[in-house]
């Protein structure tokens, strides 16, 4: 078997080829370059080019090296291609420290204590009542469901929801355009854990935050698509919103003269929520590139009409 990594994100290929190399004995693991014969059949790939598709047509499935597959699908794939994405791969706990970091800093006012820290100020302010910090996940997947069960051992009332119905333990479910509304109205820190499909760009916009209660908190850690960043800023500045945590924005990197960058309600950082883990990732890939061959559906398959 022949497989090619096509790793785009400034790592060194070496380790990858090593460790691919070691889980797959007896496949002949290669880096892409352009111009390679087309003999392969499976890519590993993270931020591939067009031009590894269309100079490699026989390949039969491509693993994507990260959970979402939203940059991957806009490419033009043969019809056939199948298409595997990781799950896990270590960054639902990754995802967890995030969110509850986030979260926990917003709810105890940490920014605020700080600032006094800044001017010399032992000022106690009253506990605040978690109860009314309810906290809605959008996207119940391996991340979603992970974070809502991480946020519940803080014993915050917690708030899902998904396409269709899900059931996580501690969590109140909801699915659909049918449950949205009541979703968004019950939840005040709202967190995206969506995939960016034709159905979701754009859904934390203004018709959707303004439902979420009063001094409301959006952390965003799926992708900068989901958000109308204008809308979001018109929402804080308006004080319907309290803040923001934003990992992910609609331009990456965000643009220097972005206001995100110095609004005082919101927190940014580069993307980094959740991290692919070489070690997990090629543990993963490899269990895939097994089940393909016994002519088994390995998990992580993505329904490409579905976006996901
Ligand atoms: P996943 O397992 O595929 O789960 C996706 C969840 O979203 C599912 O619960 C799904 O509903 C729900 N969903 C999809 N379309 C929906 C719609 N139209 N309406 C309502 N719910 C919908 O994905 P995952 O592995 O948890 O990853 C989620 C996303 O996180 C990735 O796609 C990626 O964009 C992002 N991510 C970001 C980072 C980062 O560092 N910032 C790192 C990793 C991943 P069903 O359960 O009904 O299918
Ligand atoms: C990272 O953003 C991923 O989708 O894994």
């Amino acid at each position: 078997m022949r497989l090619l990594l096509c790793h785009r994100d400034g790592q060194p290929a070496a380790p990858w080829l090593a460790d691919l190399r070691a889980a797959l004995p007896g496949a002949q693991v290669d880096d892409w370059r352009p111009g390679l014969p087309p003999v392969y059949e499976h890519a590993v790939a993270w931020n591939p080019p067009q031009q590894l598709f269309d100079e490699q047509p026989q390949l039969r499935a491509v693993f994507n090296l990260g959970a979402g597959v939203d940059r991957l699908l806009a490419l033009c794939l043969p019809p056939a291609l199948r298409v595997v994405r990781l799950e896990d791969a270590g960054m639902a706990v990754q995802m967890a420290e995030y969110v509850c970091h986030a979260l926990i800093r917003f709810f105890r006012g940490f920014d605020g204590y700080a600032r006094q820290q800044q001017a010399r100020q032992w000022a106690p302010r009253p506990a605040p009542v978690r109860g009314d910090f309810p906290v809605g996940v959008m996207g119940l997947g391996a991340l979603g469901a992970r974070v809502a069960q991480a946020v519940r051992q803080f014993d915050f009332p917690v708030l899902g929801w998904s396409r269709t119905p899900r059931r996580v333990e501690g969590v109140r479910c909801f699915d659909g355009a049918a449950g949205l509304h009541e979703f968004l109205r019950g939840t005040r820190v709202l967190v995206c854990l969506l995939p960016l499909t034709g159905d979701t760009r754009g859904i934390l916009r203004r018709d959707t935050l303004a439902r979420l209660r009063p001094g409301g908190y959006v952390i965003n850690v799926a992708r900068g698509g989901h958000l109308v960043e204008a809308d979001l800023r018109a929402l804080l500045d308006e004080g319907h919103l309290a803040g923001a945590a934003l990992d992910v924005a609609s331009a990456e990197p965000l643009p220097a003269d972005s206001p995100l960058w110095r609004h005082p309600g919101v927190t940014v950082t580069p993307h980094v929520s959740a991290q692919t883990g070489r070690r997990e990732a090629v543990e993963e890939v490899a269990r895939a590139v097994r089940a393909l061959a016994a002519g088994a559906a390995p998990s992580g398959l993505v329904e490409r009409g579905r976006g996901y």
